[in-house]
């Protein structure tokens, strides 16, 4: 269909934010189930520098802008200009997405409802589990708060600066009664192993990086599943060395599509099913390993 049938002056309009804001996979993914979904809309990227935020979100509500995408930079410098945040989103300190309601914006969530979602269809389980967790940033966080929600028996919290390790297991025993443990990358050869490994730290991102948080290649014996929550490359040495060992290994691009997908289903009130999910997941994941 030509670009002049496509939109009217009824087409809604959604986007994301964040700086940079050129390699963002969302326009691709949104304007796909916009399509499919066939909602007369479409969404868009918008770079937004850090001292513009309030004035970026005062401007996008005025012109009615439906859905909106938070990204890095931003994620938590937009909280402050919400009208109402989810209780999720709160804990997690995080807001990627922002739906318009007559008197402002709702933050939520969805990066926690991805990862969610990438463990139930990659069948990989939380409940009573032992989970060590790599890394105490901002992706680590949500990380905790869903291994807390899905109720494992035990998450390791592993970090280079143990810091911030120490603030981020303070921050989810002020929500959870959890069993949290804190050890260096030195320590992980002396407990014993866990069920799921999830890696959060950057350490492996970017295509020809074959760098690997774990330095013992085969430390993954006897451990379920390793999740990475980079995408690119689409194997990092984690992975390789994971799948080595015999575990099953998951990266971060389902997360990625279902991060999205849940924005999507926010913003229009649509429940996509899991074999939408699927399909659309495979259709990009092609597309994407095409494109690079
Ligand atoms: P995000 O929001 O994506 O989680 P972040 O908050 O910057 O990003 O966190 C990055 C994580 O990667 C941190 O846990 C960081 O460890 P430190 O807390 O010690 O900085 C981890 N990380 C980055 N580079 C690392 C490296 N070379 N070795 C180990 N961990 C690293």
């Amino acid at each position: 269909m030509n670009i002049s049938d496509r939109f009217n002056g009824s087409t809604s309009v959604y986007g994301i934010i964040g700086n940079p804001i050129e390699h963002s996979f969302s326009p691709v993914l949104q304007n796909t189930l916009i399509e499919k979904y066939g909602i007369n809309g479409v969404y868009s990227p918008f770079r937004v520098d850090e001292d513009k935020v309030g004035d970026a979100l005062k401007g996008l509500f005025a012109l009615g802008i439906k859905g909106i995408n938070v990204t890095v930079p931003h994620k938590k410098a937009v909280m402050p200009y919400l009208e109402r945040i989810d209780e999720t989103a709160d804990i997690i300190g995080a807001v990627n997405t922002l739906k318009k309601t007559d008197t402002g914006f709702e933050g939520y969530n969805t990066d926690i409802l991805g990862l969610k979602k990438s463990f139930e269809l990659n069948g990989v389980e939380i409940k009573d589990k032992k989970v060590m967790l790599l890394g105490a940033g901002g992706a680590a966080n949500a990380a905790a708060v869903l291994l807390c929600q899905l109720g494992a028996k035990e998450i390791i919290l592993v970090n280079r600066t143990k810091q911030k390790a120490e603030e981020l297991k303070d921050h989810i025993l002020k929500y959870f009664n959890a069993d949290v443990s804190i050890i260096s990358y030195d320590e992980m050869e002396s407990i014993e192993k866990p069920d799921v490994i999830i890696n959060t730290t950057s350490v492996g991102m970017g295509e020809g990086n074959y760098a690997s948080p774990v330095k013992n290649e085969n430390y993954f014996e006897g451990v379920k599943a390793v999740f990475d929550a980079i995408y690119i490359p689409w194997e990092t040495k984690l992975l390789s060395d994971a799948k080595r060992c015999g575990c099953k290994t998951i990266n971060g691009f389902d997360m990625l599509i279902y991060q999205g997908i849940a924005s999507f289903e926010i913003w229009n009130g649509i429940s996509v099913s899991d074999e939408d999910a699927v399909e659309i997941r495979n259709i990009l994941g092609e597309y994407f390993l095409r494109r690079k």
